[in-house]
C-alpha cells in the first residue's frame, strides 16, 4: 500500500483504531521520521482518544483512556535495553490496544500474535506492509487494503 501524505497516513490510523480490539498489540517498524507516531495518532483518533497523543520518545509508555478502548502508546528506540523492567504483557494481553514504536526491538518480549506495520519512505510518501500475527489481525488487513483502493 502506498500513502501520500500525513493525511493518508492518519486515515490508515483511524481506520485501524476503529477496528482494534482489547488486547491488541500494533509493532510499528520503518526509518526514522517515516510516519509511526503520525499512524499512532490516527489509531488513537480512531479509538476515539481525544486527549492529546503525544510522541512517547522519553517515557517509553503514555496511557491515554478516554477512547472506546485504552490506548498504550510507547516507543523503546532509545529504551529497549530497560523493556525488562516493564510489565509489557500487562499491556499486551491487557484490556486495551497497544502501539509499539520500533517494536521489532522488542525480539523475545513480542506478544504471541501483534500486527506488524513497517513503513518506508518511497519518494514524497510511504510504502506500508502488514504482517499478521495470529489469526485476529487478517481480516483488519483485508479491510483497510479494500478501503485505500477504493479511495
Ligand atoms: N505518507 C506520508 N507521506 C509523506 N510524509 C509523511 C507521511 N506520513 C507521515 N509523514 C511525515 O513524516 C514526518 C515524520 O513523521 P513521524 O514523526 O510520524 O515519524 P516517526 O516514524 O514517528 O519518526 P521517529 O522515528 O522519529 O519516531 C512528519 O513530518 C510527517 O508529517
Ligand atoms: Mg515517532
Amino acid at each position: 500500500m502506498y500513502l501520500n501524505s500525513e493525511v493518508e497516513t492518519a486515515l490508515l490510523g483511524q481506520r485501524l483504531g476503529e477496528q482494534l480490539f482489547a488486547g491488541s498489540t500494533v509493532i510499528l517498524t520503518g526509518d526514522l521520521g517515516a510516519g509511526k507516531t503520525s499512524l499512532s495518532k490516527g489509531i488513537a483518533k480512531g479509538l476515539g482518544v481525544n486527549e492529546m497523543v503525544k510522541s512517547p520518545t522519553y517515557t517509553i509508555v503514555r496511557e491515554y483512556h478516554s477512547g472506546r478502548l485504552p490506548f498504550y502508546h510507547m516507543d523503546i528506540y532509545r529504551t529497549a535495553n530497560q523493556v525488562q523492567d516493564l510489565e509489557l504483557d500487562d499491556y499486551f494481553y491487557g484490556d486495551g490496544v497497544t502501539v509499539v514504536e520500533w517494536g521489532e526491538l522488542l525480539g523475545n518480549y513480542l506478544p504471541e500474535s501483534f500486527l506488524k506495520i513497517t513503513l518506508l519512505q518511497s519518494s514524497a510518501g510511504r510504502n506500508v506492509n502488514f504482517e499478521a500475527h495470529g489469526l485476529r489481525y487478517q481480516p483488519i488487513i483485508d479491510d483497510v487494503e479494500e478501503y485505500f483502493l477504493n479511495e
